[in-house]
């Protein structure tokens, strides 16, 4: 080893000792006549000194010349550091090494920005130049926690009985959600190999031979728009489980959610243990979300009976066409401005609500641009159902079911912000269950899967598969963290019979089941347990567990909202005898 001691090793109990050290200039400092260098390395910082009275002559001569980021290798002996100069908010903070011996063992060009200050960079930058990037505090800090994840939930998995089994990154498109990517055969022009979304089909494969309890930390990808907590490859930690219950999957889930949380952040208190779980349409109704943060207690309530043929023809009108009407009471948002009630109008508008009707309820009366719609009576009933009080205001949404509830659901949470009602010490899980089986797409309307055709309904509603697919429910299960979904699964479909209803309600016709999940109805028919499964996203429970706004401060290596690795400048052109080989001709734009 180059290095007898690490940067983040000494301690006052190794004053006296003789250490060399390795590590990158972080900090430099001149101070009458004395050069301070911090010495940084993945495990801390160290204080090196220069003392023209006490270093070797040549040896000060080369520490003046010495820039940020060089990489030194320095000889000397820890020393007290002077009264008043120890530093308690670092580990080697106590003592300093009087250096002996330096040696340069690479110089560097001034980085593109400053990796000893937190201070913001431009994400451009910091994406081009990921590997001084990853230098700085903090992401060393994520990368180590991301780690440390990992080796728990493996450890877990093994633990209890799960066994790893790989599965293949160059699969056959079955298109079961997002966009694919599609890799290009060099054998058989025409033809590709895709890149998996997940690798949903090969662990229900697993089930059918036999494999009882798998698991993987396992690469997805999806070539779908980017957002903070999507990235178009990510990694996913899932299993799959047979001759079992949803509460079985449901509950060997949570246990190592509870033990990695607890494990890497015992600072703050899992909310409720066993974890809450909410119905879809609870969810929905109370919260305005499928994946509500339930750190702050505001609730939405369903007043579609209270309103119904009412003379406000908003409500009246989003009641007669099936659709719902639902109130959400903030305490104390009487205070809330003119200005700011319009930015909760854009919030819900841009979340696709037509409107955002309310009632402010000032000590003088209800204030409001729509009680001269419903009558003071009807008014003050709504007020009373909700349960509002002077200095309150009350939000409406009218619309159909999502588009009542969900905008609803963003002025809940804009409004919990905006009046610091998020206790933040929390970590806050629970369990959604019962989503629908299939919904219809707004743009095209047509009916698709909700979770993916391999799905399971719940039994008592198998009935309506012909009938009345969309009011189905499936056994299905996402967990939620603080807001977040971090992951999602269900108990599958295990026979051949079932899985065709459900292909025919997809409108797969036989032809098209069969190319596409030929494989899969085969396997049913030798023999496949009941089984069920769920995949956890393992960037964004690492991003919460990193108190990090998005996904992409805990993965070394992501690409930018454009889908570009701005690092290694991907995607990038080929050369053309590698096109042609592929049989591949690209078109000019
Ligand atoms: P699903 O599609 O719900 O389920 O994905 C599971 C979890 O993966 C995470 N996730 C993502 N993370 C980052 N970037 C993305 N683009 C992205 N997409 C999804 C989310 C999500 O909850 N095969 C099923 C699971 C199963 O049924 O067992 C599946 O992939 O946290
Ligand atoms: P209007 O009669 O369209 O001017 O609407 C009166 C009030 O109802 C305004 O405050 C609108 O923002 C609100 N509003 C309109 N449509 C809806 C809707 N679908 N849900 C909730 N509020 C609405």
């Amino acid at each position: 080893m180059l290095r007898t001691h690490t940067c983040g090793e000494l301690r006052a109990s190794d004053i006296k000792k003789i250490a060399t050290l390795c590590g990158w200039v972080h900090r430099r400092r001149d101070h009458g006549g004395l050069i301070f260098l911090d010495l940084r390395d993945r495990y801390g910082f160290t204080q090196a000194v220069f003392d023209p009275k006490e270093s070797p002559k040549e040896v000060f001569a080369v520490a003046e010349r010495v820039r940020p980021e060089w990489v030194l290798k320095v000889t000397g002996t820890a020393r007290k550091r002077l009264e008043g100069a120890a530093r308690s908010d670092n580990p080697t903070g106590e003592i300093e090494v009087l250096v002996s011996d330096l040696q340069i063992l690479n110089e560097a060009k001034t980085p593109p920005f400053e990796i000893d200050q937190e201070k913001e960079v431009g994400e451009d930058v910091r994406l081009q130049y990921r590997f001084l990037d990853l230098r700085r505090p903090r992401l060393q800090r994520n990368i180590a926690l991301r780690h440390e994840i990992c080796a728990i939930i493996r450890n877990y998995f093994h633990r209890n009985h799960f066994l790893e089994i790989e599965t293949p990154i160059l699969v056959k498109g079955t298109p079961e959600g997002s966009r694919e990517y599609l890799v290009p055969s060099r054998l058989y022009h025409g033809k590709f190999y895709v890149l998996p979304q997940s690798p949903q089909q090969l662990k229900q494969l697993l089930m059918v031979s036999g494999f009882d309890r798998y698991f993987q930390i396992a690469r997805c990808f999806r070539d779908e728009d980017q957002r903070g907590d999507r990235q178009p490859e990510f990694t996913q930690f899932e299993i799959e489980m047979s001759f079992v219950e949803q509460r079985d999957i449901i509950d060997v889930m949570e246990q190592c959610f509870i033990e990695v949380t607890e494990k890497v952040r015992p600072d703050r208190k899992i909310q409720k243990k066993p974890f809450p779980h909410l119905t879809y349409r609870e969810a929905m109704e109370t919260y305005g979300s499928d994946k509500p943060d339930l750190r702050f207690d505001l609730k939405l309530k369903n007043v579609t009976a209270l309103v119904k043929g009412c003379s406000f023809k908003v409500f009246a009108d989003a009641v007669s066409r099936g659709g719902i009407v639902a109130a959400l009471r903030v305490p104390k948002g009487a205070e809330l401005t003119r200005k700011e009630i319009d930015e909760l109008t854009v919030l819900a508008q841009n979340h696709g609500a037509k409107g955002l009707a309310y009632v402010v309820l000032k000590p003088e009366g209800l204030q409001s641009p729509i009680v001269k719609f419903l009558g003071d009576d009807l008014a003050q009933k709504l007020m009373k159902e909700v349960g509002a009080h002077v200095g309150d205001i009350v939000f409406f949404g009218a619309d159909e079911y999502k588009l009542a509830l969900e905008p609803l659901g963003e002025v809940r949470k804009a409004c919990a912000r905006r009046f610091k009602l998020i206790d933040e010490s929390l970590w806050s899980y629970l369990w959604v269950k019962e989503f629908p089986m299939f919904e219809k797409s707004v743009e095209t309307g047509e009916v698709g899967a909700v979770h993916h055709p391999f799905t399971r309904p719940l039994a008592e509603d198998e009935h309506l598969l012909e009938k009345d697919p969309l009011h189905m429910r499936a056994i299905a299960h996402d967990l939620v963290l603080n807001g977040v979904e971090v992951g999602g699964g269900s108990v599958r479909i295990h026979e051949r019979a079932l899985q065709k209803r459900v292909f025919d309600i997809l409108q797969i016709s036989d032809a098209d089941a069969e190319r596409r999940f030929g494989h899969m109805l085969r396997a049913f028919e030798y023999g496949a347990p009941p089984h069920g499964g769920i995949a956890m996203g393992l960037d964004r429970f690492c991003m919460l567990l990193s108190d990090e706004p998005n996904i992409r401060e805990v993965i070394a290596f992501p690409k930018d909202q454009k889908a570009k690795d701005l690092l290694l400048g991907a995607p990038s052109e080929m050369p053309e005898a590698q096109i042609q080989e592929l049989g591949i001709k690209i078109l000019e734009e």
